[in-house]
Order: structure tokens, then sequence, then C-alpha cells
């Protein structure tokens, strides 16, 4: 089947972290967060490893807890990014910061939180051939779950900062030791479905052929 390059195009450069257009009132069926996360596994794994576990939380009482422990990590780390961006930081700079600081207060709100998780847990010096290839089995398939939520009218954001109390969210989900949190996806459908490119630097300017 030919691709449609320019909607596939348009998918992989037009989705975003979306936080303030997040629908907080419009529930999320089950059904679209199982078939993104049926897409998602399709992504690659090291050694075919597969380690990859979801917890999809639904629950508002532990949406709530989850949102206090994000605040609880997020709101220095935050606070201090947002007064750097204000002296002088590039105004996309600048709307990222706000637009996580308004994550942080309506986290709670929104319908489902989706954490990513690893089976196993690298020990202290585990070499990093090993790091790269237990994180790098896991964010592809992150990134097609985003992928897939855009194609279907859904957003959410990569977040990683409830890591910081990430023991306190395992007993609070009853997650074993065992098993590693990686991120925190907020998930809900967006207040409308037009996003923009965002701003990088010309791929010339970050890129070496052949020599460094
Ligand atoms: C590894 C990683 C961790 C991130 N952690 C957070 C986070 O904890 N909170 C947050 O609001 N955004 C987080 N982000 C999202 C970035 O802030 C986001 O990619 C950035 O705002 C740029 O926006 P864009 O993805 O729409 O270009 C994270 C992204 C990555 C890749």
């Amino acid at each position: 089947m030919p691709f449609d390059i320019a909607m596939t195009d348009e998918l992989l450069s037009t989705t975003r972290a979306v936080r303030k257009r997040l629908d907080l009132d419009k529930p999320v069926p089950r059904e679209v967060i199982n078939e993104c996360l049926e897409l998602a596994v399709q992504a690659p794994t090291g050694s075919n490893s597969q380690g990859w576990r979801w917890l999809v939380v639904e629950d508002a009482d532990k949406r709530k807890a989850l949102a206090d422990l994000y605040r609880k990590g997020a709101e220095g780390y935050l606070s201090g990014a947002v007064d750097q961006a204000e002296d002088g930081g590039d105004a996309q700079t600048k709307r990222v910061f706000s637009s996580a600081m308004y994550l942080m207060e309506h986290l709670h709100e929104v319908p489902v939180h989706l954490i990513p998780c690893i089976e196993g847990r690298p020990a202290d010096g585990t070499p990093m051939v090993m790091l790269g290839g237990m994180f790098g089995s896991i964010f592809p398939a992150i990134w097609s779950f985003q992928l897939a939520l855009r194609a279907r009218g859904l957003g959410s954001a990569l977040t990683t900062l409830h890591l910081i109390h990430e023991q306190e969210a395992a007993e609070l989900l009853g997650i074993p030791d065992n098993v590693m949190q990686v991120a925190l996806l907020p998930v809900a459908y967006t207040k409308g479905t037009d996003f923009k490119r965002a701003e990088r630097p010309p791929v010339a300017d970050i890129t070496h052929w052949n020599t460094w």
C-alpha cells in the first residue's frame, strides 16, 4: 500500500507535547487506549526483549495522588525553569514552561494517565550498552503510542518528573520492585486537532557525514 506521504509527514512533524489543549471533560474509551497500545508494541526492542509493561490509570483518586506526587517532584524544577526562561529564554522555551506549569496544576483532571514501565531495573554501574538497550526498548513504543493518539484526535505529553517519587507511585499503584516506571503520559482528546511544526535548528547544523 503506498503511503500518503503528506499525511504521514504531517503526523510525524506535528505530534506535539499537548498540555493546555487537553480536553479535561471528554472521557477516553478503553478501546482507544487498547488500539494505540496494539500499535505501540509494534515498535522495536533490544534482543526482541519486549519487556514493556503498561499501567493505565483511570481511577480518579489514584490520578489525584499521582498528580500530587508529580507536583511534589516538579514544582521546584519548573518554577526555576520558568524564571530562567523569563530571563532571556526564547519564545518557544517560555511557552514550553508555561505549558508545563499548566499541566502540573491540572494533571489530576486529565482523564487517563499512562505509565509505561520496563520489566527489570539497572543495578548501579550497569554499562552504557545495557542502559541504552533498556531505555531504547521503551521510548520508540511510547512515541508510537503518541503518534497513534494524534491520528485519533487525542494528545499527550511525555513526562518524567513524577519519577523523582517513583517508589511512592509504585506503592500507590502496586507496581512490583522489579518493574521500573519510565514516564507518565497524560492522555485526553485534544481541543481542536490543528497543531504546528515546532521550531528546530537546521538539520545541516547538527548532522555530520562520514567524519564528525
Ligand atoms: C525524556 C523526556 C522527558 C520529559 N519530561 C517532561 C516532564 O516531566 N514534564 C513535561 O511537562 N514535559 C516533559 N517532556 C516534554 C518536553 O517538555 C516537550 O517535548 C517539549 O515541551 C517540546 O515540545 P514538543 O515535544 O511539542 O516539541 C519531556 C520530554 C522528554 C523527551
